[in-house]
């Protein structure tokens, strides 16, 4: 039973091929759910709701899959509800994604009004960065509502399962991650789920998230190479005294050219917007750049301006 929603497509082939009936909980899932349940009667149901008011209802899953909401409060929730719905001796094998950094001891809310405000830390739509504790404005997850502070109590989905496991010494339950993609983790007891502790960190397992990692990597380099390209064609970073004479020159023409052939003003003033970018304001603010293409309206003033000097 996935708590999230992206990785139901290959839990429902998983339970086509080898049985099993897979119950999706999310309250906005990613994908056409309605179509999914019509496709695979037999296997798939979505649950679309908070996991904290369905988890109770569902009584007789082997294995939960957290990847919702990370924070603490849902995360210790979900598992209290787990262990109440199925007692120790019971208790089903339970894996996560997320279990590491950003999240493993910083909480995310998809709605902060869902979670007490007892429970509920500072937070701000602002992105994380590996090298820094406070939220940053250049790194990941910038568009969510993530919490101010990193680390202590009752913070993150690590810290939520690790005290999840303290409070419930039986059924002597073991934490296990894989340190890869955020974290895949699991806890299992030993002794009633011998064979997937054994299988989480077999080579097979460790292969299969190596592969992802590298799939991933090329994903991301082909796409910084490509933004890279399209960046450099933009815009040559050397502040050196040719170019700057060439920027100039760049300008007067296109000025020039303007002033003749006024129905050429927008191609004009796309060329001049990008010569006289000051290049600080450009690496900081590429927005800003597309914005004035868009709009051409500052640069329109600048050309005006230009105009009416070189009259
Ligand atoms: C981190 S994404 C899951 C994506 C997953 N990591 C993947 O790549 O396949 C989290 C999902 O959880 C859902 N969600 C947020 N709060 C939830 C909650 N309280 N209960 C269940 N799902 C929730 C969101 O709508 C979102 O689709």
């Amino acid at each position: 039973m996935p708590i999230g929603g992206l990785n139901t497509a290959k839990l429902i082939q998983y339970a086509n091929r080898f049985g099993g009936k897979v119950y999706s909980i999310d309250p906005l899932p990613g994908f056409d759910s309605e179509e999914w349940e019509r496709e695979n009667p037999d296997t798939f149901t979505m649950c679309r709701d908070l996991s904290l008011n369905v988890i109770k209802t569902i009584k007789d899953a082997q294995c939960f899959l957290i990847d919702g909401d990370h924070n603490w409060y849902t995360v210790y929730n979900e598992l209290c509800q787990i262990y109440e719905a199925y007692g120790e001796d019971n208790f089903p094998l339970v894996m996560f994604h997320d279990i590491l950094w950003p999240y493993d001891r910083r909480d995310l809310y998809y709605s902060p009004e869902t979670i007490p405000a007892i429970y509920r830390h500072d937070y701000e739509k602002k992105a994380m960065a590996p090298s820094s504790k406070n939220l940053v404005n250049e790194g990941i997850n910038g568009y969510l509502f993530n919490a101010k502070e990193y680390g202590g109590e009752k913070n993150g989905v690590l810290t939520a399962i690790e005290d999840f496991v303290k409070e419930h010494p039986t059924p002597n339950l073991d934490i296990y991650t894989i340190d890869v993609l955020h974290g895949l983790g699991m806890i299992a007891s030993k002794e009633k789920y011998p064979e997937a502790v054994e299988h989480f960190y077999s080579a097979s397992a460790l292969k299969g998230a190596m592969q992802i990692c590298e799939s991933e990597r090329l994903d991301k380099s082909v796409k910084i190479n490509a933004l890279t390209k399209k960046y450099r064609s933009f815009w040559t970073p050397k502040k050196s005294l040719r170019q700057v004479l060439k920027w100039v020159r760049c300008i007067r023409i296109s000025v020039r050219d303007t002033a003749r052939k006024p129905h050429y003003l927008r191609e004009n003033t796309i060329l001049t917007a990008t010569a006289i970018m000051p290049h600080s304001l450009l690496k900081k603010r590429p927005n800003l750049f597309v914005l004035i293409l868009w709009t051409d309206i500052a640069a329109y003033w600048k050309i005006l301006a230009y105009m009416t000097v070189m009259k």
